[in-house]
C-alpha cells in the first residue's frame, strides 16, 4: 500500500472528529455519531483507493453512511476498510476521556469481516513470547503468564478492564493473583492499544466488548508487535445469522491477531475528547488542535500528528 495512504488516513479520521466538536458534551450520543460518520463518508472521496467497508455502521438495507459493502474512494489500489466513526459515542456525548474516530485501511481481503455483536478479547503489549495469552486460560493463568514473561510479580501486572456487570468473574479471576486492574467505562479500542503504549501502565486487555472493534484494534497492535486473540461470542439467534452473512463458519474460532488482519495495515485514531490514548480536539486563541495516532504494520511505527487548525471552531460549525 502507498505511504501517501497515512496522510488519507490521518485526514479522515480528523475530518470525522472535527465534525464532533459541536457534540462534545451534548447529551446526544447518536447525533455525534451521525456527524462523524457523514465527515468520514464524504472525506473518503478524495481517496484514491478502491475501498470496500468490511466493519462499517450497519447493514446495506438499513441504508446507513459507510454501510458494510459500500464502495468508497476515487478509485485505485483495492483496500478493505474498517471503520467505528465515533468510537465511544457515551464519551463523547458526556465530553468524557476518551473518544475517537477509528479507520483501519488494508489490502482487499485481509481483514476480518466481523459481524455487529460481541466478542471475547484478550491483549497484550509488545515484548512477549508468541503463545503468552490464551483465551482459553482463565484471566488468573493470563496474568501469572505475563508476569512470568517480564519477569514481575503478578501485583505488577495491570490489567484494563471494561466496567461491565458480565465482567465480574474476569474482575474476580484477575484479583485472585493480585493484579492491578484499570476500569474503563467505554471504548474498548483504546484499551486493548494502551497495552501497546508504554506510558499507560497497562499491560493486558481482557473483556468482552464489540467484534468490529476487536478487528480495528487489532490492527493497530499488530504495527508493534502487541499479541491479541478474539471469539465472538453469540447472545441469540441474529447472532448466528449476521455470522452466517459474513461467510463465518466456525463459530468458535480463535482468531489470532494474524487472523483478524491477514496483511498489512494502516489504523488511523483522531481524539475527540482526551484519554490515555490520545489527546482530544484542543481550542486555543488561534483556532484548535488536534493529535491523531497512525500505526502502520509496514514499518513498525507509531506516529502520533499534531494539527494546528488556524481556523475558528465556530467558523466550522455555524
Ligand atoms: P460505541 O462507540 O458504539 O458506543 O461503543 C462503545 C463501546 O464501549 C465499545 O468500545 C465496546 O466494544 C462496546 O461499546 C461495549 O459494548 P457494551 O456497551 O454493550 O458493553
Amino acid at each position: 500500500m502507498e505511504h501517501s495512504l497515512i496522510i488519507h488516513a490521518a485526514n479522515i479520521t480528523t475530518q470525522a472528529a472535527i465534525a464532533c466538536i459541536d457534540w462534545v458534551g451534548r447529551g446526544d450520543k447518536n447525533a455525534a455519531d451521525g456527524a462523524a460518520t457523514d465527515a468520514m463518508r464524504s472525506a473518503f472521496n478524495h481517496v484514491p483507493v478502491s475501498g470496500v467497508v468490511v466493519i462499517g455502521e450497519g447493514e446495506m438495507d438499513e441504508a446507513p453512511m459507510l454501510y458494510i459493502g459500500e464502495q468508497v474512494g476515487s478509485d485505485g489500489y483495492g483496500v478493505d476498510i474498517a471503520v467505528d466513526p465515533l468510537e465511544g459515542t457515551k464519551l463523547c456525548a458526556d465530553n468524557a476521556a476518551g473518544a475517537m474516530t477509528t479507520l483501519a485501511i488494508a489490502p482487499r481481503g485481509t481483514l476480518l469481516h466481523a459481524p455487529d455483536m460481541y466478542m471475547d478479547k484478550i491483549a497484550v503489549g509488545a515484548g512477549h513470547a508468541d503463545g503468552v495469552i490464551d483465551l482459553d486460560k482463565t484471566p488468573a493463568e493470563n496474568v501469572l503468564s505475563v508476569a512470568k514473561s517480564k519477569g514481575v510479580s503478578p501485583k505488577d501486572i495491570n490489567v484494563c478492564i471494561l466496567d461491565r456487570p458480565r465482567h465480574k468473574d474476569i474482575i474476580d479471576s484477575v484479583r485472585s493473583v493480585g493484579a492491578k486492574i484499570t476500569f474503563i467505562t467505554d471504548g474498548d479500542v483504546g484499551g486493548v492499544i494502551n497495552t501497546v503504549q508504554p506510558d499507560t501502565g497497562i499491560d493486558m486487555y481482557i473483556g468482552r466488548g464489540g467484534a468490529p472493534e476487536g478487528v480495528l484494534a487489532a490492527a493497530a497492535l499488530k504495527a508493534v508487535g502487541g499479541q491479541m486473540q478474539g471469539r465472538l461470542f453469540f447472545e441469540d439467534d441474529n447472532d448466528y445469522k449476521r455470522a452466517d452473512a459474513l461467510g463465518l463458519t466456525d463459530y468458535h474460532q480463535k482468531f489470532n491477531i494474524n487472523d483478524m488482519v491477514r496483511s498489512h495495515a494502516i489504523f488511523s485514531a483522531t481524539g475527540v475528547t482526551t484519554g490515555t490514548m490520545i489527546q482530544g480536539i484542543v481550542k486555543n486563541a488561534h483556532g484548535f488542535q488536534t493529535q491523531t495516532f497512525i500505526a502502520d504494520t509496514m514499518t513498525g511505527n507509531i506516529q502520533y500528528i499534531n494539527t494546528h487548525h488556524a481556523r475558528k471552531i465556530e467558523a466550522l460549525t455555524s
